[in-house]
């Protein structure tokens, strides 16, 4: 291999929104180190797998990637498996796949640059690629942060405000493999904001597995802001035009939140709220800490907000136990409040997860079958909801352009899909914000024409 391409590394990133902007702090630290980032595995002397393992199949996906790259070994390339997938599995990833050199969890991604230096030094004394780990116990104090962070788009930005749950939801890995809560300081956060904002970025994304639990850990005497300041203030730096934030968890949303999204006009009418059943019995067994009536209780504060809030969640369906009767009343709770979209998912049995121990597994089948009904359902529910948007003008963010079908791409403050055509002689700008009239409605997207 050429001295050339060992500097070289291809990343892919699979799961969530906290493992592409976590990805982002790899490139942006490996770059710092004299890296080029390449689009290939073939040209790549380093090749990266960031991973996930919140259901079974992002996990799977992940192994059968190593195995097709397999071949890859023999050109002395490297190989690193980062993310939850490495948290989890640990050292047993050199059992399954014995060519991979690194395995790193989340907390471990500013220690890279030492760790590549190690497995450099071992193959060049030794011969043989070393295997090392970049774990931990996950009761790390640790900030997560990297000192660099390569962004892709150069319009609209993640920060992450909180890392890690404390929560232990019966189904979900993430406590494991991301390990405890971790807030930043809102100082922190705000001067990466400001940065941003100086360099042109007008759409900023607070992200956190939890937001609504964030704790200012320092800050100034009586600096210290809440969540829902820390919004606020995110949303009122000169040059930002628009704050989202995910993920929320409806034991911890505050009503403040709904009040800063009624003072700040630019913190987007949008609340991804998941909600993962409808009915209390199951959310007891997913040791959830709501029910029901308080999370409707949410949802009225949202629909008594001054701007019409698009509300978003979660569902997992055939959690172990769930009968026909819980399953209708899940679908009952899509009635009543009348998402804007649900990403629903087969429950999947998870190591180390509580529900591991629960009998009651309900057939493939069945949870086929559930989540077919379901997401049916909820297409009828977005079909006539976003009928209701036609003949009416909102501000998009220009994302991008499809040109097969000769038109723009465009994002509304309600996250929604909004594509529409524009005069050549008025062509928008990529990043900026443009007036649209929706003129037709599909069950999640819109199609309009600029209003020029
Ligand atoms: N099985 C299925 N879905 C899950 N999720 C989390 N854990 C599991 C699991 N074990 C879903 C939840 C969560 C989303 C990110 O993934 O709905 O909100
Ligand atoms: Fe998982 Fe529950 Fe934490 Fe969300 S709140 S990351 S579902 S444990």
């Amino acid at each position: 291999m050429s001295a050339d391409s060992q500097k070289t590394f291809y990343l892919e990133t699979f799961g969530c929104q906290m493992n592409v902007h976590d990805s982002e702090k790899v490139i942006g630290t490996l770059v710092h180190e004299g890296y080029r980032q390449v689009q290939t595995v073939e040209e790549a002397g380093l090749v990266l797998y960031n991973t996930c393992s919140i259901r079974d199949k992002a996990e799977q996906k992940v192994f059968n990637r190593l195995n097709d790259y397999k071949k890859y070994q023999k050109q002395g390339k490297k190989f690193g498996v980062l993310g939850c997938v490495a948290q989890q599995e640990g050292e047993k990833i050199f059992e399954r796949a014995p060519y991979v050199s690194m395995v790193c969890g989340s907390a471990s991604y500013k220690n890279l640059p030492q760790m590549l230096v190690q497995i450099e030094k071992a193959q060049i004394e030794a011969g043989k690629p070393l295997r090392v780990t970049g774990l931990d116990d996950r009761e790390t104090e640790d900030c997560f942060e990297t000192e660099f962070t390569a962004r892709t788009n150069p319009h609209r930005g993640y920060i992450t405000i909180i890392e890690g749950c404390d929560k232990f939801c019966s189904y979900c890995v993430v406590p494991f493999t991301r390990g405890k809560e971790r807030s930043r300081t809102s100082e922190s956060v705000l001067a990466e904001a400001r940065q941003m904002a100086d360099l042109g970025y007008t759409e900023i994304q607070l992200l956190g597995q939890n937001v609504n639990s964030y704790k200012d850990p320092a800050g100034k005497p009586g600096g210290k802001k809440t969540f829902a300041e820390l919004l606020a203030a995110v949303g009122e730096l000169p040059g930002i035009r628009r704050v989202r934030f995910t993920t929320s968890h409806p034991r911890d949303f505050g009503r403040d939140i709904i009040d800063a999204i009624d003072a700040v006009p630019t913190l987007c009418d949008h609340v991804h709220l998941p909600v993962q059943s409808g009915s209390d019995r199951v959310l007891n067994a997913m040791q959830r800490l709501y029910t029901r009536e308080q999370y409707l209780e949410r949802i009225a504060w949202m629909k008594a907000a001054k701007r019409e809030i698009s509300i978003t969640s979660d569902i997992i369906v055939g959690f172990p136990g769930e009968t026909e009767e819980d399953f209708a009343e899940t679908l009952s709770l899509l009635d009543e409040v009348g998402y804007d979209a649900v990403f629903a998912f087969k429950y999947s049995p998870r190591p180390n997860t509580p529900s591991l121990a629960l009998d009651d597994a309900i057939p493939d089948d069945e949870k086929v079958h559930r989540l077919e009904v379901l997401n049916v359902r909820q297409r009828q529910i977005q079909t006539a909801s976003y009928k209701k948007y036609i003949g009416t003008i909102s501000e998009v963010m220009v994302e991008g352009r499809n040109e097969a079908r000769a038109q723009w791409i465009g994002r509304t403050s309600q996250n929604k899909t909004l594509n529409f055509t524009a005069p050549e002689s008025a062509a928008p700008k990529l990043g900026t914000y443009v007036p649209v009239r929706a003129t037709v409605s599909f069950p999640n997207s819109l199609l309009g024409e600029m209003v020029v």
